[in-house]
């Protein structure tokens, strides 16, 4: 089992991350939440204290991780500040309008800018830290969207999908150091990115249910979680379908 005391999460305002903070704190975690809304990090970091035992330590720092030459400060910061890290959640992103993205080559950059290439810049600072030090677990939510291009997301699927390949190689790569990387898909999930969705399907999940997963997942540094996990099976269907089928679909 992976230890998990000390946490730095990116992304700490995102629903999926707040309930996986409350989780880890269950679990007798120390944490360092990086999110860009300093009022919403305000209010969560408020209330994970009050969830948490004297031991343990919360801190805030707020930033926005599109500024990936501040990625190796934050870092620094929270490896002072925690004494050391155990785990890095990464959990942020946008979900922008595809039909938009199709007709503004600067609205689709953004996207994989955020969701893909600043993410990597992470990733990178986290793999050498951790590689350094011979443990550790780095945890990212991807999104089952990368596993197959679909005309109504392909410009966040593919965003997605560059993160969760980077995931393959990193692991590759940190598994003979002692380093878990753990890549989360999880399917439709209620929280503010979805807004305005039509929920109605049984498909749809609360962030606390796939949070748990989650944390599971980081501490028995499993290699790539979908959740719930019956979208394994979905994904491996649409992956199954032939190209010239698949073609023909409105997905
Ligand atoms: N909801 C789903 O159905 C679903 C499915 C698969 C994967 N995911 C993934 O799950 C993760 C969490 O999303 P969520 O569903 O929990 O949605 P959410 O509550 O809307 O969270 C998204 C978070 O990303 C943060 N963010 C965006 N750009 C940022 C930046 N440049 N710097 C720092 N933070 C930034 C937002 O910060 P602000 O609060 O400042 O806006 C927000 O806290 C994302 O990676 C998402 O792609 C979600």
């Amino acid at each position: 089992m992976n230890e998990l005391k000390k946490v730095v999460i990116f992304g700490a305002t995102s629903a999926i991350a707040e309930h996986a903070a409350r989780d880890l704190i269950d679990r007798g975690a120390s944490l360092f939440c990086v999110g860009r809304d300093q009022g919403k990090l305000e209010v969560i970091v408020t209330d994970l204290k009050i969830r948490n035992s004297t031991s343990q330590r919360i801190e805030g720092y707020v930033a926005d991780l599109m500024d990936t030459e501040g990625h190796s400060q934050i870092l620094k910061v929270a490896e002072e500040t925690l004494g050391g890290i155990d785990a890095a959640l990464v959990c942020y992103g946008t979900l922008p309008d595809q039909k938009r993205c199709e007709s503004s080559f600067s609205m689709a950059r953004d996207a994989i800018d955020v969701n893909a290439i600043s993410v990597i810049s992470l990733l990178t600072e986290l793999a050498n830290k951790f590689e350094s030090q011979k443990r550790g677990v780095i945890a990212v939510v991807s999104s089952v969207a990368g596993d197959r291009g679909r005309q109504s997301n392909y410009v966040y699927g593919a965003a997605k999908g560059m993160v969760s390949i980077f995931m393959q190689g990193l692991r590759n790569r940190l598994a003979k150091h002692g380093v878990s990387v753990v890549t989360i898909k999880p399917g439709f999930v209620d929280t503010p990115m979805t807004e305005g969705f039509d929920k109605s399907s049984i498909l749809w999940t609360k962030p606390e249910k796939i949070s748990k997963g989650l944390v599971n997942a980081m501490e028995s540094g499993k290699s790539c979680v979908y959740l719930p996990g019956f979208w394994r099976w979905i994904m491996l269907l649409i992956r199954c379908i032939p190209e010239g089928l698949f073609k023909r679909l409105s997905l």
